[in-house]
């Protein structure tokens, strides 16, 4: 089969690694690099054997060889840069944010709906092994019931010029947890607290709580102010516990027979695999992530249907943290999220199969609570 077409358009920091991942994939060709930069649309283009670089879109809509184009700029200008490729028919990866507000989000689903294209965001974790993996456990019920979650992303990052640091960072934690997550173990509420100790005028260091449905709660902290690097996630279980560190250099997901009815299981024989004490490193496939994100985006084009993680996820992340920087703005006050059924908000083209895990939705919708900080802020 010939090979997909593809362009990457802004080359600063994460563009050349979908660059590089088209390259390496034998589905595509990469055509162009597309930088306002021209050294950096020129670096990265060199990089590959078949790409050539330049500072207009418009050129690289012209090629009717393009047929899919990868937006990798900053947040601000994503909703525009999407809306032009999918108004000169082609399928588009998009770096998270896909815009700055769901209803922008909202309405671009529906124009790759109604113009038949693919639309994905860029949701890089959720191939990588160790949440593929974690996710399995949840959903096959290795874990038992889930109890809480603790996630701790934080290092000396980028302040970026137009998001803060939950649609940056916290929105790795929230497209994750979407896609971990069993359906019908929906957020029901969310709060929110952050601090600009820059006064940069946005939050750069964030606390954000969660409450599941079936009591479950989940705590994210992001910063892009602290001088240590830290990727950890905790998955608390009735049985198990899964510690997934992805800056571990040998053991980035280990499992532990922790929980409530630990004792239980063992008592009654439960299950065998992993043994009841200590924590046990769990074995990774090697494979990159962005190969995985290369390889589901030219197949949904292929196979004509939404991608694993498609549109509906990413509405989905922008609802919670639409919500969440609503409750930022009254200092951490627990905002209620409506559930329901986002199908209708993600609508796809005719032959397109159900919208990924469709049936468990968020909607903004509801009255908020605002009782003050919760607790356990
Ligand atoms: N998936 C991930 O793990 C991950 C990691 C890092 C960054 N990102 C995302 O990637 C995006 C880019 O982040 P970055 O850190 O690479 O930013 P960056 O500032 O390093 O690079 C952005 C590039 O886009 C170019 N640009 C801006 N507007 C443009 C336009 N209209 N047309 C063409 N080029 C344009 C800039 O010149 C710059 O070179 C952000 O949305 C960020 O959230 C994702």
């Amino acid at each position: 089969m010939k090979p997909l077409g593809v362009a990457v358009v802004g080359a600063g920091y994460w563009g050349p690694n979908l660059a590089r991942g088209f390259s390496n994939s034998a589905d595509c060709e990469l055509r162009w690099v597309c930088d306002l930069d021209p050294a950096r649309a020129g670096a990265t283009a060199r990089r590959s054997k078949s790409a050539r670089a330049t500072t207009a879109l418009g050129q690289v809509l012209d090629d009717l060889e393009v047929e899919a184009v990868a937006v990798a700029t900053p947040a601000a200008s994503h909703a525009g840069l999407v809306r032009a490729c999918l108004g000169a028919g082609r399928h588009v990866l998009v770096e998270k944010p896909l815009a700055l507000s769901l209803a922008d989000a909202d309405r671009l689903a529906v124009t790759a709906a109604q113009c038949g294209r693919v639309l994905m965001c860029d949701h890089t974790y959720c191939y990588t092994p160790a949440v593929r993996m974690i996710r399995d456990l949840i959903q096959s019920g290795d874990l038992g019931e889930l109890h809480s979650v603790d996630s701790v992303r934080v290092n000396r990052g980028r302040v970026q010029p137009d998001v803060d640091v939950f649609w940056d960072l916290a929105h790795h934690d929230l497209s994750i947890l979407d896609f971990v997550l069993p359906d019908g173990r929906v957020p029901t509420a969310i709060s929110a607290r952050g601090s600009d100790p820059l006064g940069v005028g946005r939050a750069c260091v964030g606390w954000l709580t969660l409450d599941l449905i079936g009591s479950a709660r989940v705590q994210v902290h992001v910063s892009w102010l602290s001088p240590t690097k830290v990727r950890t996630t905790i998955l608390s279980g009735s049985r198990r516990v899964l510690v997934w560190d992805d800056l571990h250099p040998t053991a980035r997901l280990r499992v532990s027979p922790r929980g409530a009815d630990a004792i239980g299981s063992q008592a009654g024989g439960g299950p065998s695999a992993v043994p009841e004490i200590g924590a046990v490193a769990l074995p990774l496939a090697r494979t990159e992530a962005l190969s995985g994100v290369v390889a589901e985006f030219v197949a949904a084009i292929r196979e004509q249907r939404p991608p694993l993680t498609g549109v509906a996820s990413e509405l989905r992340v922008l609802a919670m943290l639409e919500v969440a920087s609503q409750s930022l703005a009254r200092d951490g006050a627990v905002m209620l999220l409506g559930i329901g059924r986002r199908s209708q908000g993600c609508r796809m083209p005719a032959g397109y199969r159900a919208p990924d895990a469709s049936s468990r939705g968020v909607t903004l919708s509801g009255p908020s609570r605002t009782t003050g900080a919760p607790d356990w802020v």
